[in-house]
């Protein structure tokens, strides 16, 4: 891979000047405002591709945003690696915390990263990783050093759920066959850490309304006499988690698959500093499921969150008024074992069984996906963590982590293969946050690494 790193080096601001064009285009998918810049972005997308030297360039329609298609076959008989990712960002609000604009990519140093790092939505999540691959992709083809073939599959809907990315894997399987799924779409223990994401949660999200009366009553007259709908609300709300932190839906733990001790020491040897946690969050102290570490209570046990609640008078002054009704979003953070449908159905039953008589309790279902495990003795994390190992020059390690990347269960179920979460990014990117932002070391890290995957997944 010599000639492909020297290309690397001598193309290095290229790179960074070319990922800075996809980020000034506010790829927003929740957004129906962005319509434009979406099929914008997958356009970018598909010209770097063929740029890079992919052939079958397309960009195929689905029902939502077009998916992002490209391959380079090089001989039947070899491995074909199928990179994912997502070139839609999430909503960049709220604006005014931004530093700079969230469309306007600059570098800036920073305690972290003091060589730079790349400020705008986007830049770690996920269009700063997948361009990686294209840039890797770009300089094995110059190189003349891909070691198998390659297929690019980039989406456009996974901030809001990859709802429509199901059928195009269902409708494609046989473009889409591959021996491994490779995705840049998680972060590194540290920076100074090699590790690989081997499980992702799942997820359940419900959005529930209590109603009481038919209209806002004055709180004097009616007060105290009345069900007051966020009174309500936030009391079945309280009920969720019990005092050790577990989650009271019934059933809700049943599918669990639980960690073997060995497993759970394993996980203990990720370095972790609990005052550092909370400093860089700013919480005076942590709370959650009591028998396991913050570690474990966010990557291998199942949560619910109130995201948001909502309901009565919250506008400037006092206003006297017992509300007509209340909402709120609840997500559900799930664990390997766990069906998302299941955890749905279980959670409106649960819930509205633990409404009083007084009010009205509706529940509606939005998109979910299930966990995943990447087994460590498979060939996809192997090659991983030689690759990874390698270019850090110390031993890549395993970790859980919390968040969800929906479609790759799904992968595993409609094109039997497993997906290699080679993520570069870190916690403080502060994906989905203002100032969310990509280390430069981190970029480069990447490009520098994903020819070794290549090459060792391609031996072995
Ligand atoms: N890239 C993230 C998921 C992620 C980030 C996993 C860091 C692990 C470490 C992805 O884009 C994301 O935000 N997923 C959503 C899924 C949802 C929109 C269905 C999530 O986890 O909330
Ligand atoms: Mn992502
Ligand atoms: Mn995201």
């Amino acid at each position: 891979m010599d000639a492909t790193q020297n290309y690397i080096q001598e193309n290095k601001q290229r790179f960074l000047d070319e990922l800075f064009e996809l980020l000034r285009i506010p790829s927003i998918s929740a957004d129906p405002v962005y319509v434009q810049d979406m099929l914008d972005t997958a356009q970018k997308t598909a010209d770097f591709l063929k740029e890079a030297g992919a052939d079958n360039v397309e960009i195929c329609e689905t029902a939502g945003y077009p998916v992002v298609y490209g391959e380079k076959i090089i001989d039947e008989n070899l491995p074909t690696i199928l990179v994912y990712g997502h070139y839609d960002v999430q909503p960049p609000d709220p604006l005014d915390l931004w530093e700079s604009g969230p469309f306007e990519p600059v570098i800036k140093k920073t305690e972290i990263h003091p060589e730079g790092a790349i400020f705008a939505r986007g830049s770690a999540d996920d269009k700063g990783q997948f361009f990686m691959h294209l840039k890797a992709f770009e300089a094995m083809m110059s190189a003349g050093e891909l070691p198998c073939n390659v297929k690019f599959m980039i989406e456009g809907e996974e901030e809001v759920g990859s709802e429509n990315l199901g059928d195009f894997v269902k409708n494609n399987r046989e473009k889409l066959a591959n021996d491994v799924i490779l995705i840049s779409d998680t972060s590194l223990v540290a920076k100074d850490v090699p590790s690989l994401c081997t499980g992702l949660r799942g997820l359940s999200y419900v959005e529930v309304k209590v109603k009481g009366p038919d209209l806002d009553l004055h709180s004097g007259l009616y007060g105290g006499a009345v069900p007051n709908p966020i009174n309500v609300l936030c009391d079945m709300i309280g009920q969720l988690h019990d005092e050790n932190g577990k989650i009271t839906v019934k059933g809700f733990y049943d599918d669990v698959i639980e960690l073997s001790d060995e497993e759970r020491a394993e996980m203990a040897k990720v370095p972790f500093d609990l005052e550092n946690y909370k400093k860089s969050i700013g919480i005076k102290d942590i709370q959650g499921e009591e028998g396991y570490v913050t570690m474990e209570r966010n990557s291998i046990r199942p949560t619910l969150d109130v995201n948001g609640i909502w309901g009565g008078y919250t506008g400037e002054g006092a206003k006297t008024v017992i509300p007509s009704y209340a909402e709120a979003k609840i997500s559900m953070r799930l664990v390997p074992g766990q069906d998302p449908e299941k955890i749905t159905q279980l959670f409106c039953e649960h819930f509205e069984s633990i409404a009083p008589d007084s009010v009205e309790v509706t529940t509606k279902p939005h998109h979910g996906g299930k966990g995943y495990v990447l087994p460590i003795d498979s060939k996809g994390y192997l090659a991983a963590k030689k690759a990874m190992t390698h270019t850090f020059g110390k031993e890549a390690i395993p970790f859980r982590s919390g968040g969800s990347i929906p479609i790759v269960a799904l992968f595993e179920e409609e094109l039997g293969s497993k997906s290699v979460l080679l993520g570069f990014g870190l916690d403080s990117d502060v994906i989905h946050s203002p100032n969310e932002n990509f280390g430069v070391f981190n970029f480069y890290k990447g490009i520098e690494t994903i020819p070794f995957f290549f090459k060792y997944f391609a031996e072995a």
